[in-house]
């Protein structure tokens, strides 16, 4: 980190707003927050920003798949992420979107001054185009072949195999994602990024870089070996238009790292500050990534705003990876832990989450969650000796001082101590280091435990009331200092713990050097209470049966679209179906999934029992067309006779009835 005197950025990856919160996302976000929180606690001015990454093919794609306008897919999640950090106690003081006005607008002036520049030229290249859908195919809508290591791989990033990012045309046998078709190659002009005149620029800029090595030496890899340009437009239309060419939208990665500039504009508006202190003069812009987009962070990025004169990042720090009971975390597999439904809505608290991120292991190696080891750090770490700790020092004084901070000298060697770990809580911080930086606290909380324990001041209140004072007032300036050292990792836990002690101000504004400054002899302490609860075998179980569950149902999934055997043409055509109208609908007795229909076939009615009650309330369905498999054995379900089975799609479980694509007479052949 560079010096005090110029201002301080830091940033979080821009999640996709294109599906919910995993603890996955969370291994940026929280350490991060914690980051913050501790620069602030050096006395530093910190801004600290994020938000959603509204664009790019895969939010086009999915919002297609789901029935959405990409707009509305981004407004749901954005929202989504927004409560979640919340929820998680990680607080941004702006949480952006890149679809902003003021997000396009920034881009296409970055944009333009690359062109100026002479940084930016058209080229005519070969793209996947489906002669089909009879469009180009950028990105995600193409999978085929990676042309380096000959592995299957999506349109954009070799993803099984190399790892490498791959531009658009590169990709072989590509084939359409929507339709399955076989994708041929046509030519089209495109505009890219003379990325590889920024070769000596980055080799230096990354020499200088600070955070994480990973990130540093990963990049440097890079550039030293090969150094394309880069193409930075798109056949799309959900997205930021191409300055020169509208037809033609920027490249997600274009546009996505702007929004960091944007979000301290849109900041600095509502502030009445100066967005201009952060990028167009010296500053320390410090960004946090996930392991997997260090390349665009560490190479596009800098490269970019070089070309635009913009100031450069000082640092970016690398998380790793997270697994799920120590298997790869996979959310197509159900290896996954959503933040939301998982962990939030299960009254679980934000603050041992936070822990248990921060102090698994160190910042750039895999954390490893597991519901079983959850338990294990929060009963004994947290419970056993941190709140313990907390709660005997408190309740002794409460118990024996009339609830006050006794009148005695702290102990010299209970300073120097503490004094050691606020230096070494600072240097932790420095280096990213944030498992240092819990294990230091936890070993204060350990020396406070012992030095209690051996102290016996319940001996000594009778013996030597005197030393026994000095013993507590002691234990009480460690607990202090525990709690500020502990509160950027557990904000809330430690704001309650403030108000024990009876302290003024708030866990939150009170600085590290605060940490030494000793209680006041005399002070009312609050009101002792249990901070941290034991989390009981039952509720392990609970939690894990959720996971389980997860992956049962993903392994469900996977089987229904693994391929089935094949069936002649003859016995598709023995399945007779036909179109018919619901002239009835009503529910059926002791049954809540089911309903009894009758439809109308045209020359026959047919009484129907459909497992559809929980989608459709029974008068939504009259005088609607439906598909229905007439040649069935009939069946009897709740005692009725069902004589016709209706088409649905299965959503989830969820019943989605099919219906013809214009109204047809009752009675029609399907075929
Ligand atoms: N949305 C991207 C991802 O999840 C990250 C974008 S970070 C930014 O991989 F720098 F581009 F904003
Ligand atoms: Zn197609």
């Amino acid at each position: 980190m560079s010096s005090d005197s110029v201002p301080t950025l830091v940033t979080c990856g821009l999640p996709y707003a294109n599906g919910p919160a995993h603890i996955g996302h969370l291994r940026t976000y929280v350490p991060a927050d914690i980051f913050v929180r501790g620069l602030r606690k050096m006395g530093r001015d910190v801004l600290f920003l994020c938000g959603s990454d509204a664009h790019g093919t895969p939010i086009v794609v999915n919002a297609e798949s789901q029935g959405l306008s990409p707009q509305e897919l981004v407004n749901r999640y954005h929202q989504h992420f927004d409560s979640v950090f919340r929820g998680m106690n990680v607080i941004f003081d702006y949480f952006g979107s890149t679809d902003a006005p003021s997000n396009h607008i920034r881009t296409q002036e970055i944009v333009r001054s690359l062109m100026d520049g002479g940084h930016v030229y058209p080229q005519e290249i070969e793209l996947a185009f489906c002669p089909k859908c009879q469009r180009f195919l950028p990105d995600r809508y193409v999978e085929g072949i990676c042309p380096y290591c000959g592995v299957p791989s999506r349109g954009d990033e070799c993803d099984q195999g190399c790892g490498r990012h791959l531009e658009p045309g590169e990709i072989k046998e590509a084939v359409c994602k929507v339709c399955g078709s076989r994708a041929e190659y046509r030519k089209q002009v495109h505009y890219f990024f003379r990325l590889s005149a920024f070769r000596d620029f980055l080799l230096e800029h990354l020499k200088s870089l600070g955070g994480t090595a990973s990130a540093r030496n990963y990049a440097a890899e890079w550039v030293r070996q090969e150094l394309k340009d880069w193409c930075i437009t798109r056949n799309m239309s959900w997205g930021v238009k191409f300055p020169g060419d509208d037809r033609l939208v920027v490249y997600v990665w274009v546009d996505a790292p702007i929004g960091y500039i944007s979000f301290t504009e849109e900041w600095a508006r509502a502030h009445g500050e100066d967005w201009e202190r952060y990028w167009k003069a010296p500053s320390d812009i410090i960004h946090f990534i996930g392991g997997d987009i260090i390349y665009h962070h560490c190479i596009f990025w800098p490269a970019m705003l070089k070309g635009a004169g913009y100031t450069r990042p000082s640092a970016v720090v690398a998380s790793g990876m997270l697994k799920v009971d120590e298997k790869k975390f996979s959310k197509s597999r159900g290896y996954v832990v959503w933040v939301k439904d998982d962990y939030l809505d299960q009254g679980l608290e934000p603050d041992y989450l936070r822990y248990y991120l921060a102090s698994y292991t160190s910042h750039t190696k895999d954390v490893n969650f597991a519901w079983k080891i959850f338990q294990e750090k929060l009963n004994s770490e947290l419970v056993g000796a941190f709140g313990n700790f907390l709660n005997r020092a408190i309740t002794f004084s409460v118990k024996n001082f009339d609830g006050k901070v006794p009148k005695g000298d702290i102990d010299p060697e209970v300073q120097e101590r503490i004094g050691a770990a606020v230096s070494d809580a600072i240097s932790a911080l420095h280096e990213y280091e944030f498992k240092k930086m819990a294990d230091g606290i936890m070993s204060l909380a350990d020396f406070a435990n012992t030095y209690f324990q051996s102290r016996e001041p319940w001996k000594l209140v009778r013996s030597d009331r005197q030393a026994a004072a000095s013993a507590v007032r002691s234990c009480l300036q460690m607990a202090k200092a525990l709690v500020i050292l502990m509160q950027p990792i557990m904000p809330s836990k430690m704001e309650a713990a403030w108000q024990q002690l009876g302290l003024d101000g708030s866990a939150n504004l009170a600085l590290f050097s605060d940490a030494a400054v000793p209680m006041a002899q005399g002070q009312l302490l609050g009101v002792p209470k249990i901070l941290f609860t034991k989390m009981e075998d039952s509720s392990v179980e609970r939690l894990d049966g959720i996971f389980k569950s997860r992956i049962e149902a993903a392994a469900g999934r996977e089987e229904k679209a693994a391929v089935k055997a094949l069936i002649s043409f003859d016995q598709f055509k023995a399945i007779q179906l036909r179109v018919g109208c619901v002239v009835e609908a009503e529910g059926i007795k002791g049954s809540s999934k089911l309903l009894r229909l009758v439809v109308d076939l045209g020359e026959e009615r047919r009484q129907v029992v459909a497992g559809i009650a929980q989608a459709y309330p029974p008068q939504s369905l009259i005088g609607r067309q439906v598909v229905a498999v007439v040649n069935l054995e009939p069946a009897k379900l709740f005692g009725v006779e069902s004589q016709a089975m209706l088409l649905a799609a299965d959503v989830d479980g969820q019943a989605v009835l099919l219906r013809p694509d214009q109204e047809v007479p009752a009675g029609t052949m399907v075929r």
